[in-house]
């Protein structure tokens, strides 16, 4: 089953290592934290910072990855989706897309957005295709917009609306509980 849990502080070592994991790190914009006492700094500020908010994924009550929103202070009503799944061992097997969908009604249900956005690296069909699948659009592509590893990189833009995901929900939800993912 899995399911989202809000951060504690004994997740920060946890999300320092899942982050320099090179499967998780491949596909970020921005480069791992080098050390843990910078990582520390970083996980401070995100939990005291009412204009993000954090997820840990569990899968069968064990930490699995992480899910974020951020850009909440803004007026539009609108957040950056970020995800990762750490455990190797949870990856492709549906973890990811259940989170999705958790994460997806805790954001347009609980915190009455009306947009979710997010940036994802052109060439990381497991995240685009995950995403696809909750209805998430393509609003953009960006040329050479990150340098990664020396490299550069193109970047998708995806949205979901509020009234999208709502249509999309129920289907949603049936698939990944007839899947034993999350409760029926
Ligand atoms: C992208 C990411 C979050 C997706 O999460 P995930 O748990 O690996 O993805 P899922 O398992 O939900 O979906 C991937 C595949 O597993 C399949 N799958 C396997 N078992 C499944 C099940 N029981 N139910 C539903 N789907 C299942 C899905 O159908 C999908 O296959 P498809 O793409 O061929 O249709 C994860 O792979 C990840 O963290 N990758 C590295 C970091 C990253 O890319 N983060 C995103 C940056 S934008």
């Amino acid at each position: 089953m899995i399911d989202l849990r809000d951060l504690r502080e004994d997740d920060c070592e946890r999300l320092f290592l899942w982050r320099r994991e090179r499967e998780v790190d491949r596909w970020m914009s921005d480069g791992a934290p080098e050390s843990l006492d910078h990582h520390q700094r970083w996980f401070d500020d995100f939990r005291g910072n009412p204009d993000r908010m954090g997820w840990i994924i569990t899968r069968n009550a064990q930490p699995a990855g992480f899910l974020t929103l951020s850009g909440l202070n803004g007026r539009h009503r609108r957040a950056e989706w970020g995800w990762y799944i750490g455990d190797p061992e949870a990856r492709g097997r549906g973890a990811g897309r259940a989170a999705q969908a958790l994460g997806l009604d805790r954001a347009f249900d609980q915190l009455g957005l009306e947009k979710i956005w997010a940036q994802v690296l052109a060439d990381n069909d497991t995240a685009l295709k995950a995403q696809a699948a909750a209805g998430f659009r393509r609003e953009g592509y960006m040329r050479r917009h990150v340098l990664k590893d020396g490299r550069w990189r193109d970047v998708v833009l995806l949205a979901i609306l509020a009234d999208e995901w709502r249509a999309r929900r129920d289907a949603v939800l049936r698939g990944l509980a007839g899947s034993h993912l999350i409760a029926a």
